[in-house]
């Protein structure tokens, strides 16, 4: 039975392999895609998705445009990283793909209450639009199966000290998401800064002379020469395929079942993931976190699926 899953993402070169992963493994219903202002504005982040979808060929899948901005913070990007267009290094043609009329929160509702309760909600970006679909719409949180997301840290951030870049940008829905009450596997910077896109990995993206695999490999290189210096990683950490392979494989993540806070008051480390890792807080464990990746198995599922494109 395949993977019933909705992919919210704010492309951003990672959130590109994540929408490729899903729309193309075999165990794997992509059944719409919404984006979110996260590494871009959402203006951008959606034309990135039109982008990547009819570069390949992925045309079944509508895709919604969601909020613009978090629910009380100002809107704040990550150019440094993704570029301006949230997507800048390989020319990419123009879309030709039509966006849904809908909006994206609108389109998570209608599908999640439609369903059987049997999607899975896979967050890449800020938590924006999962949280205004649970606050316009409460009936949806029975309805959603689980909750696989690429966000937060067990211990040092990547936008601060503290906390990383998809909690970061909108704590407060974090917040909402974290508290929803649905089966959330956390997944954080201590997973996603071993999917390493190594040289070697790229290599055999370029080896195969495929649209969508020198595509991808193309993203990678840009991406980790904004990662070399920003952060100095000598292999850019790819986050977002992360979340959907744990929804494919979940054993390609080890994680842990601990309580985790959202940290919203505070100045200097609002965004963070307060994770209990030994229970000291008395508070009821509600996510998995991931501490470790299975590296081979998870760049064989994602080079193994890059190469099925046509
Ligand atoms: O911190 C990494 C996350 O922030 C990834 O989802 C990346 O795409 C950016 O959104
Ligand atoms: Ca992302």
């Amino acid at each position: 039975m395949k993977h019933k899953i909705i992919l919210d993402c704010d492309p951003g070169h990672d959130d590109a392999i994540a929408i490729l992963l899903a729309a193309h493994h075999p165990e794997i219903d992509l059944l719409a895609i919404t984006t979110v202002a996260g590494n871009q504005s959402v203006e951008k982040t959606t034309r990135n998705a039109l982008k990547i979808c009819t570069l390949a060929n992925i045309r079944h899948v509508p895709i919604a445009m969601g909020m613009e901005r978090p629910l009380v913070r100002p809107a704040r990007h990550a150019a440094d990283i993704h570029g301006e267009s949230g997507l800048d290094g390989p020319h990419i043609p123009e879309p030709d793909i039509a966006l849904s009329p809908m909006h994206g929160v609108d389109l998570l509702i209608q599908l999640l209450l439609a369903s059987e309760g049997d999607i899975t909600l896979v967050p890449t970006g800020p938590l924006t639009n999962i949280a205004s679909a649970i606050k316009l719409e409460p009936a949806i949180v029975p309805k959603i199966k689980a909750i696989s997301l690429m966000g937060g840290a067990i211990g040092v951030g990547n936008i601060n000290e503290s906390s990383e870049f998809n909690i970061w940008a909108d704590p407060e829905a974090a917040a909402i998401v974290f508290n929803c009450g649905c089966p959330i596997t956390m997944v954080p910077l201590e997973v996603t800064h071993q999917a390493l896109a190594t040289p070697e990995i790229v290599a055999r993206l370029r080896a195969a002379q495929q649209p969508v695999a020198t595509f991808a490999a193309d993203l990678l290189v840009f991406f980790a020469e904004t990662y070399h210096h920003v952060f100095g990683f000598e292999a850019p950490p790819v986050h977002d395929p992360c979340a959907v392979a744990a929804v494919i494989d979940p054993s390609i993540i080890q994680g842990k079942l601990m309580h985790v806070a959202i940290e919203t008051v505070s100045e200097l480390s609002a965004g963070r993931t307060v994770c209990d890792i030994y229970g000291t807080s008395g508070k009821p464990p509600q996510v998995r976190v991931g501490y470790a990746l299975a590296v081979e198995r998870f760049w064989e599922m994602v080079i193994s699926t890059l190469l099925s494109y046509s």
